[in-house]
């Protein structure tokens, strides 16, 4: 991966507010606020495709003495398991949990798993957090193995 170095021209009010609005995101300097501009836009525009390869969570909170709910939860993950990379369930207080599952795949099944999930009655509140790694990672997608579970270009420990 080599960087090129690229001149943009941008007016200088609009500089200003960005370099005001970095700074208090936290960025070292204004090239990584572009490069994540960027990607960001690169990973919005792939998920405006149904068949985007995405990852993400989709995070659920819920009384678990609602009739039924965790047995709805817990079939319908089942019914989608090739989605599901693993589940993390946190039990918030003597009522409430927070359960937050990881998933990967086609974009289409992941919002179809993740509004059924969401639709279940007694789910208080529930949420889909997708990105699109094909969209942004330099490593090209068919350099990715066939099942589509290494779309990042760093090495794994065998
Ligand atoms: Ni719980």
């Amino acid at each position: 991966m080599g960087l090129i170095r690229t001149g943009v021209a941008v007016d200088s009010d609009l500089l200003k507010r960005f370099d005001k609005h970095i700074r208090e995101k936290g960025y070292e300097n204004r090239s990584e606020a572009f490069r994540d501009l960027i990607r960001d836009r690169l990973n919005q525009a792939n998920l405006q495709s149904e068949s985007a390869f995405v990852v993400g969570t989709i995070t659920l909170i819920y009384d678990h003495h609602s009739r039924l709910l965790p047995d709805k939860l817990m079939e319908l993950q089942h019914d989608y398991h090739e989605l599901i990379i693993s589940t993390v369930h946190s039990h918030l207080d003597h009522d409430m949990c927070l359960e937050a599952v990881v998933i990967r795949g086609v974009l289409k099944r992941v919002k179809e798993l993740a509004d059924r999930l969401i639709g279940i009655k007694g789910v208080q509140h529930g949420k889909l957090v997708m990105s699109s790694p094909e969209a942004y990672l330099t490593k090209p997608a068919k350099q990715r193995k066939k099942d589509g579970t290494h779309p990042h270009h760093h090495r794994h420990p065998d």
